[in-house]
């Protein structure tokens, strides 16, 4: 929209709310990766920390020096120019066919639990009404259900994670009533890790006429999957663990079917098309026919950028390469756990289909908090992940493309230092 369009707009009271915000700006995009030929070439683009071997990605995604990069170049533009972000099409036209979804079915949140809230609060429920989770849900994947079971009497039932993918769907079909109206569980629990049966899970779920919400925290970046396959009806996701994007960004997916059923509580500027304050009823009749409507204000433009180049990042490393090197790493850190199954019990199940890039143990005769301790206690120091949820007193590991074999060895040999000790 030219200037005189815009004026004219103004004239006739009914104001375009993008065009409000549109601003001149195009963002640099050329990006210039060094090579990604080898793992080594890789490991490079990340910043040393000092003594560390860091093997918590499953909290926090550690930023590639491109990725900062670009971070950095978008932030300096606003601090210049007072540019003010107004491009919500950019990343969404870049994520939408990495998870498998048209662009219009997804929002950009801040993180997975806004995306859990949008879910949560957008579907009405009565009392006694059934949500099915797992016991090993997140505080962001179940605190909003949980405060819907204290303020409005629904249930939250749980069923128990196998140790097979079979198991796991068997155990969930075992736990379904009359009475669930929700399936709300994780893609990949931050317990132990496993992938989870989404697929089977919310197929069973619409056969029965059951909402399936997913809290998709950990895929992104870890291993490839497709929304539209799964056949779920929100996914609530986020990019800076895996994906290694800047912290403070997720998305959600909305199944098409389920947009005009699901209300909206945060809602403004992106939401609709068109308001006018003038009229003699103001009132809204034009929301945004697309996922969109759930952001709302001002966002910040330069986390969208470098998540841009977070995606280029990724597709430039290869999504594939990518997945079969996490799994490469779990299988070696798992293979040799497991030979110490006299003091240590691995909790994260060794079949492929089921194995992520996390792993999870427990000591037989051990606190798991004292082995944190002792892990952080040598130079380097070892950052790992105190597992509590589900009652567990275990240890994570979480590695990413950027760890290796060397580093899971000298990790062994810590655990094999505590158990002796
Ligand atoms: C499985 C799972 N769900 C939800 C969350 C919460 O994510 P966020 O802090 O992005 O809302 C996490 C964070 O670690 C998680 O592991």
């Amino acid at each position: 929209m030219n200037r005189k369009q815009f004026i004219a707009n103004l004239g006739l009271g009914a104001v375009s709310v993008s065009s409000l915000l549109s601003a001149p700006w195009t963002s640099p995009r050329e990006i210039q990766f060094p090579s990604t030929d080898s793992w080594s070439e890789i490991q490079k683009q990340f910043l040393p920390i000092p003594n560390t071997i860091y093997m918590n990605n499953g909290t926090m995604g550690i930023t590639p020096r491109p990725v900062l990069k670009a971070l950095q170049e978008s932030f300096e533009l606003v601090a210049k120019s007072g540019y003010y972000p107004s491009d919500l099409k950019t990343i969404k036209e870049r994520l939408g066919p990495l998870i498998g979804v048209d662009t219009k079915t997804i929002a950009i949140t801040k993180n997975v639990t806004e995306g859990i809230n949008i879910a949560c609060w957008g579907n009405e429920l009565s009392a006694g009404d059934e949500v099915l989770m797992t016991a090993h849900e997140h505080v962001g994947g179940c605190a909003a259900w949980l405060y819907r079971a204290g303020t409005e009497g629904i249930k939250i039932k749980t069923f128990t994670l196998g140790a097979s993918a079979e198991e796991t769907f068997s155990n969930f079909k075992k736990a379904l009533s009359p009475k669930t109206k929700i399936v709300a569980v994780p893609h990949i629990p931050c317990t132990i890790g496993q992938i989870l049966p989404i697929k089977d899970i919310c197929s069973e779920a619409r056969n029965r006429g059951i909402i399936s919400i997913i809290d998709g925290a950990h895929p992104l970046g870890m291993i490839q999957f497709n929304i539209t396959e799964l056949g779920c009806d929100y996914y609530a996701g986020c990019l800076h663990k895996w994906l290694l994007a800047p912290l403070g960004l997720g998305f959600v997916y909305l199944r098409p079917e389920r947009l005009a059923n699901t209300k909206i509580h945060n809602i403004g500027a992106y939401s609709l098309g068109e308001f006018d304050m003038t009229a003699e009823n103001p009132m809204n009749k034009n929301l945004v026919d697309e996922t969109q409507r759930f952001s709302a204000g001002t966002f910040c433009g330069p986390l969208y950028d470098a998540a841009v180049r977070a995606i280029d990042w990724y597709m430039a490393v290869g999504p594939a390469k990518i997945e079969a090197r996490v799994k490469d790493l779990t299988l070696h850190a798992q293979t040799e756990l497991r030979k110490m199954n006299k003091d240590i019990h691995v909790l994260t199940p060794l079949e492929e289909k089921s194995r992520g890039a996390q792993t999870t143990f427990s000591f037989h005769n051990k606190k798991a908090p004292d082995f944190l301790k002792y892990a952080q206690s040598f130079n380097p120091k070892f950052i790992l992940r105190h597992v509590h949820e589900g009652k567990l007193d275990a240890v994570r590991v979480s590695t990413h493309y950027y760890n290796d074999h060397e580093q899971i060895d000298a990790l062994m040999e810590k655990v094999r230092g505590f158990v002796k000790g």
